[in-house]
């Protein structure tokens, strides 16, 4: 039997759900129960079918599944799938600089640490952060974390001044590069390009439309153009161009390239023989400590009701 064979009959003799987020390996996607963006995943996990969720993602996705599912085993199959996003928040380090705004309402992306979670009031995720900020009183003062280009994009649609920013970024998204896409743009004059809010401010003023990876798929779909520059981890143009084969898909590179398209390491990390690995031997099972897991739902929980 072949790793597939084997995932399949794993998955169903132990009611396992495999969810899997846009920029995982094309073949990781392709065995995944579903395949969606941060918001989607995390209302799947609010909901999952099965005794466990087997989560091709990365930590924070995983510790979100368990928070909102603590009944469940939840499992990631490799721990070193992190994100650069999440580690540019400590949460130590962000409960003093929370400290220092006592009447500012925190909203915090879900790439963070269950810890920086439960120091926040209401989570977002790229496909829902504007709508979310948008909805708190016009007075109410904001701490935004973790990432300052999404951040600074809120800031920019919503025109909230009293929004401070908490200085993270994701280092795959930090590094494309403003030459690249105009030299792209110059060979592709008809090709539209499509933005992740994680891009600096610089980057966005070049695209035609901006929205998370979900949003992303969706424009591109419904747009007339046959030509699209994607700027973002270079995992979700699988699903782009096996919804519109007719199409193409040109990803942006970063500055230093060598493969020509930008990869998230540690989406990477989630190959088929390690999920064949995690579903054998039961590892690696997310665990959370109850009051810290009690807190961050309800952060989780206030955005998913929004
Ligand atoms: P979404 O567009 O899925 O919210 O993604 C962002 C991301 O960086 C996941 O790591
Ligand atoms: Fe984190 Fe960036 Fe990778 Fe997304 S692409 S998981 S934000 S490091």
């Amino acid at each position: 039997m072949n790793t597939i064979d084997k995932i399949k009959e794993l998955k169903r003799r132990d009611n396992v759900v495999i969810l899997a987020h846009y920029y995982t390996l094309p073949e990781v996607q392709d065995i995944a129960d579903f395949v969606g963006d941060s918001l989607a995943l995390s209302q799947r996990a609010s909901l999952p079918p099965a005794a466990t969720i087997l989560f091709a993602g990365v930590k924070f996705m995983a510790e979100t599944a368990k928070v909102l599912s603590p009944d469940k085993r939840v499992l990631l199959p490799d721990m070193e799938a992190g994100c650069s996003l999440a580690a540019s928040c400590d949460e130590r380090d962000f409960g003093e600089f929370v400290g220092k705004y006592p009447d500012h309402l925190v909203v915090s992306y879900v790439n963070t640490s269950v810890g920086v979670k439960a120091l926040t009031d209401i989570c977002c995720t790229s496909s829902n952060a504007v709508e979310i900020v948008r909805g708190l009183p016009a007075e109410q003062k904001i701490i935004f974390a973790p990432d300052r280009n999404l951040g600074n994009y809120i800031k920019s649609v919503t025109g909230r001044e009293n929004m401070v920013i908490w200085d993270g970024a994701c280092h795959v998204h930090e590094e494309f590069s403003v030459e690249k896409i105009i030299e792209l743009k110059a060979q592709y004059p008809r090709a539209r390009v499509v933005a992740h809010p994680e891009c600096k401010a610089a980057v966005l003023l070049l695209a035609d439309f901006t929205g998370s990876t979900a949003a992303l798929l969706d424009f591109c779909s419904r747009d007339e153009a046959t030509e699209f520059i994607v700027v973002t981890e270079a995992g979700i143009l699988h699903q782009m161009a096996k919804n519109n084969p007719a199409k193409t898909f040109i990803p942006a590179p970063p500055l230093d390239s060598t493969c020509g398209c930008s990869n998230c390491a540690y989406m990477k990390l989630i190959t088929l023989p390690k999920i064949l690995n995690s579903l054998e031997t039961n590892t690696h099972e997310i665990t959370i400590d109850e009051p810290v897991r009690r807190k961050a739902e309800a952060s989780i929980r206030r955005m998913l009701e929004t």
